[in-house]
């Protein structure tokens, strides 16, 4: 059995890069090609061998309890049509094994503030966080590549990958030492520097497992970048009590909360869809004139 048990899904941001989409739904419901974001990271989550799903919600929650809940109406009209494959799709979406829990961010307070009202939930467990606008396209899912981690250092992993030192400003940066294969150990953190600030181009992406501990420092640190509760600044006071490793995983990351990593995602997930794939792929040779 995994030492691990529960993902924390963080949904209740404004989306407000996507807007008008995400007027009326959050943006981690938006497809890649047939599938919500949302889908991908809770597969992610039972790859790793997780099993209780915890989101955290704004104000819409409806429309992610309504995609991993039974839906009555479509599966009958689905059976009455004798359309069997479908019915399979719809009824797949989340393995029998798999609990879904939803809770409430009241306000926007920010990534931290959303981690925290999971607490209630994970107790004094470790745990995993997946933001699922960061799409990770990767041979071993990276949550189980970071749950290995966990179970081997038993302290908090972090989900890192190299970015363009132009673009530190839009992550949280860690400054590392080295510890072993792809594994390094963070000496700090800091949530947005400028690049001529960074202390790398080391940048968190959306994966983190972390220890209960978390929970204590969210609840005394102050809003920081963007006057948000940062999750980034609940990791800085953790690191003066514990490890924190930093993982540096294989896969291409899609930034799926911007448009142009949106688009990049639906062509790289496109291109190799079982039904369309090869036609899009003629389509973009076609219109790209390659
Ligand atoms: P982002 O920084 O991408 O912010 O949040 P956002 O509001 O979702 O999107 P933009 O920047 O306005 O376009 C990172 C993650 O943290 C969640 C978001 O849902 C996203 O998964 N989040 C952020 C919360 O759940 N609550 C918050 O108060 C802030």
């Amino acid at each position: 059995m995994r030492l691990i048990s529960k993902a924390v899904f963080p949904v209740a941001g404004l989306g407000s890069r996507f807007l008008p989409a995400t007027k009326a739904s959050p943006k981690e419901m938006m497809p890649i090609v047939d599938k919500p974001l949302i889908q991908y990271a809770v597969e992610e989550a039972v790859e790793a061998g997780l099993t209780d799903m915890v989101f955290v919600t704004g104000r819409h929650k409806r429309a992610i309890e309504d995609h991993f809940d039974k839906a009555y109406e479509i599966e009958t009209e689905l059976a009455s049509r004798g359309k069997e494959e479908l019915l399979d799709l719809v009824r797949g979406i989340i393995p029998k094994h798999v609990n879904c829990i939803y809770i409430r961010q009241p306000e926007q307070l920010g990534l931290g503030h959303a981690v925290l009202c999971a607490q209630p939930i994970v107790k004094n467990e470790p745990f995993a966080v997946i933001l699922a606008d960061d799409l990770i396209d990767a041979h071993a899912p990276v949550m189980r590549q970071m749950v290995d981690v966990f179970e081997q250092e038993r302290c908090s992993v972090l989900g890192v990958q190299e970015v363009p030192r132009e673009q530190t400003a839009s992550y949280g940066i860690v400054a590392t030492s080295p510890f072993r294969d792809r594994i390094e150990e963070v000496k700090a953190i800091v949530e947005k520097p400028r690049p001529a600030d960074a202390p790398s181009n080391l940048a968190v992406i959306g994966r983190y497992v972390l220890t209960p501990a978390i929970f204590e420092h969210l609840t005394r640190i102050r809003p920081g970048a963007g006057g948000e509760i940062q999750l980034t600044d609940g990791i800085a006071a953790l690191l003066a009590h514990e490890r924190v490793l930093a993982h540096r995983f294989e896969g291409v990351r899609y930034d799926c909360g911007s448009k142009l990593g949106y688009l990049q995602a639906t062509v790289a997930y496109g291109i190799r869809h079982g039904e369309v794939g090869s036609a899009f792929a003629e389509y973009l040779r076609r219109v790209t004139g390659r």
